[in-house]
């Protein structure tokens, strides 16, 4: 049977609660991203009851044509789009802002921007590597990290959970799975941050001027130090990811340095980002909702995996990917709204997680929800999440730890959240234990 959080304990928490009035969506203005969660809330429930999907960000004075795109925000829409690669294709860019021509042209695609059959060839390669000897090694190596988190955490007693924990964990797992040393680690990190600051956000004048200078070096640093490491493990290979990916010979191909260099960046940002968020608005909800939390801690073993699903679910740290029609197609059948060849069309996970035709009292925090098809991952197809395996078991992990050893540790006040268009950012989340 379900249990669901009270709309009070609701309202406490920063993306569900009653719905406010509804508001006219422009989900192409950065200003509507700004707005508070019910209103957002409220303006996706209206657009999911539209017949066809609206269209935003039409330039009607025709200086910038083709910006515009059709908004998926309903379960099955996005489900659709996300099993029909051949129609809605991923190459031309599933990121918003578009990234520059000469990032792409410098250093190479990463497999979330191809199609096949290169993208199928360049995930067969990169799921060998993800083989079960090499996560099962892994997941010692997250219990490890997650102890030493927790220790620091009983020692020095840090303010913040995002950058003492949430950001550490992710980091520190990915950079031990690819062989990198300790020594580069925090540069690394800072790089990161610099090159995925603007996903998703209207870029300041400032910020555009400095990008391109600031985010060219960061990339630069970070794909030359990891191609530097393929040649090395070439040579001399080690038990670790780099070798792998460098060595396995998938149908005669192996990964150049170049596609190791794009990948290690996903896999930074794919891996970091998105798992630190989930975390943090994990430890967040579990603290607004305490009936959901002592469910949790009276059977930790038999209900950490549904609560993670179910962050995933309602936290939804990716907000929405882009993809660009390659022909005619109708969406949901033949009497379908018509979507035209060359159209871009925003797949929004977070609406499908709360559209109500699936799922429940969407909005309600619900640990025992089952089934829980949430689309937090993506919506299944080729590009679903390589790492949602790997974000499963740091998040199981790193709350077993907290909540055995610290079984009072609760945020303090909501998340500070960087408002994005992209992904569900937290830049800070107070806590004690
Ligand atoms: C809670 C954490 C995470 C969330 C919410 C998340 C979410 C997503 C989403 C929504 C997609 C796009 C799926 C699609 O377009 O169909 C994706 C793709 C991807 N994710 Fe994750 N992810 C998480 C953690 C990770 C981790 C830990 C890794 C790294 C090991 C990772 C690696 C990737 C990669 C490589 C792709 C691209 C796959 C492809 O294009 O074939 N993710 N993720």
């Amino acid at each position: 049977m379900s249990t669901a959080a009270t709309p009070d304990a609701d309202a406490a928490c920063e993306d569900a609660g009653p719905a406010g009035p509804a508001v006219p969506a422009d989900l192409a203005d950065p200003a509507f991203w700004r707005l508070p969660a019910p209103d957002r809330a409220a303006a996706f429930a209206d657009l999911r009851r539209l017949p066809a999907p609206a269209r935003f960000g039409d330039d009607t004075a025709g200086r910038r044509p083709g910006r515009g795109f059709h908004a998926l925000v309903r379960h099955a829409d996005v489900v659709e789009a996300s099993r029909t690669p051949a129609v809605f294709l991923s190459g031309p860019g599933v990121t918003t802002p578009e990234p520059a021509g000469w990032v792409r042209m410098l250093f190479g695609d990463s497999m979330v921007n191809l199609d096949d059959p290169r993208h199928a060839q360049l995930r067969r390669i990169v799921s060998r590597a993800f083989t079960p000897r090499l996560i099962s090694r892994v997941e010692d190596d997250i219990r490890r990290v997650a102890t030493d988190l927790v220790d620091r955490v009983e020692r020095e007693r840090p303010e913040d959970f995002v950058t003492s924990v949430a950001a550490e964990l992710p980091f520190q797992v990915i950079c031990n799975m690819m062989g990198i040393p300790e020594e580069p680690r925090r540069a690394i990190l800072d790089q990161v941050n610099h090159a995925s600051e603007h996903t998703g956000v209207a870029r300041p004048l400032r910020a555009r001027l400095r990008m391109p200078g600031r985010g060219l070096l960061a990339l630069a640093r970070m794909q030359r130090m990891v191609a530097d490491l393929g040649r090395e493990r070439r040579r001399r290979p080690a038990d670790d990811l780099v070798t792998a990916l460098v060595t396995a010979d998938v149908d005669g191909r192996r990964l150049t340095g170049r596609e190791l260099g794009a990948f290690f960046s996903l896999l930074l940002v794919a891996g970091v980002e998105t798992t630190r968020n989930a975390l943090a608005h994990g430890l967040h909800l579990l603290t607004v909702h305490p009936e959901q939390r002592a469910l949790l801690l009276g059977d930790l073993d038999g209900r950490l995996g549904g609560a993670v699903d179910e962050i995933v679910r309602h936290a939804t740290p990716i907000i929405q990917f882009r993809r660009t029609l390659a022909v005619d197609h109708r969406l949901g059948g033949p009497d379908g709204p018509l979507l035209r060849a060359g159209d871009k069309a925003v797949l929004y996970f977070g609406s499908a997680n709360r559209d109500e035709t699936v799922f429940t009292d969407p909005d309600a925090f619900d640990i025992t929800r089952s089934p829980n098809p949430h689309l937090g991952f993506g919506g299944g197809g080729p590009h679903y999440c390589l790492g949602a395996h790997l974000a499963r078991q740091e998040m199981k992990v790193l709350y077993r730890e907290l909540f055995t050893r610290l079984p009072e540790v609760r945020s303090v006040g909501g998340p500070d959240l960087i408002p994005s268009s992209f992904d569900h950012r937290v830049r800070s989340l107070r806590f004690t234990f």
